[in-house]
């Protein structure tokens, strides 16, 4: 059934609203939204990521300090459910053994996981050995300064990680400010992390963002609502505490 809003049928809107929804994120990670699936470790498993990249999402399987074997077979459940292999996986290089990361990039370039999300400090030799490799790199970042170095070392999306986030949060910036300021900074595609949980945020946080930097370049990426923006604020996790 399709009804008629302002002169425009409700399949005419649809279409609008997937249109506009597609932006420059979407043909870099080959997913039909810019919404993607945190790579929450030990939370964001194979089920949950086949769920998202089946519902026309992009997501990343929480690899943290997990063993190789575990990374190979979380990848073939993906791609078993799946069918195709447009996900990728989280690895945090300050959260791990060098030799146990070691192992892992080995790993991931070897299953030929095409975007790699990467989080905290920003490791140039890592990105590099990602880059040769020719694995797409997300850097999640806290601050304008490391949004700069990402760049600069060469990964290809940024995730802007507001302080509204749940889990480890880096910087310190409320999303609404850092967003701005790190679209301004950089050239690259810019998904936003901290307290989205619903269309309403999506769409609506999207439009402020495009309002406040005029770009296009903003996408989303979260998991919960704008209610629980006090949770967690600042804090360091254990691996950085004094
Ligand atoms: C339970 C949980 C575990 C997380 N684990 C990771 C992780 O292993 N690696 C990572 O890069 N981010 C991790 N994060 C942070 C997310 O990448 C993202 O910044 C955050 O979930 C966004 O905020 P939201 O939880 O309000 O949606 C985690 C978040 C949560 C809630």
């Amino acid at each position: 059934m399709t009804g008629t809003v302002k002169g425009r049928t409700e399949v005419q809107r649809a279409v609008d609203v997937n249109h506009r929804l597609h932006t420059p994120v979407c043909d870099i990670l080959g997913c039909q939204y810019p919404i993607v699936l945190a790579g929450m470790g030990g939370v964001a498993r194979s089920e949950l990521v086949a769920a998202v990249t089946r519902a026309g999402g992009f997501g990343f399987l929480g690899m943290v300090r997990e063993p190789p074997t575990l990374i190979e077979n979380e990848a073939r459940s993906v791609r078993e459910i799946v069918g195709h292999g447009s996900f990728g996986v989280n690895l945090i290089p300050a959260a791990t053994a060098p030799d146990l990361l070691d192992a892992q990039i080995a790993t991931c370039i070897a299953l030929t996981i095409p975007v790699i999300a990467l989080f905290w400090d920003i490791q140039p030799t890592i990105v590099r050995r990602l880059k040769e490799a020719g694995v797409i790199v997300a850097y999640q970042i806290g601050s304008v300064e490391n949004a700069k170095q990402a760049e600069k070392v060469g990964a290809d999306i940024l995730i802007a990680q507001g302080r509204e986030a749940g889990g480890h949060v880096w910087g310190n910036e409320p999303l609404r400010r850092l967003i701005p300021s790190v679209v301004a900074a950089s050239k690259l595609p810019v998904l936003a992390a901290g307290g989205i949980v619903n269309g309403e945020d999506l769409v609506g946080g999207r439009h402020s963002y495009l309002r406040e930097t005029g770009e296009g370049r903003c996408d989303l990426r979260g998991r919960r609502s704008w209610r629980n923006r006090a949770r967690g604020c600042g804090r360091r996790p254990r691996w950085r505490q004094p």
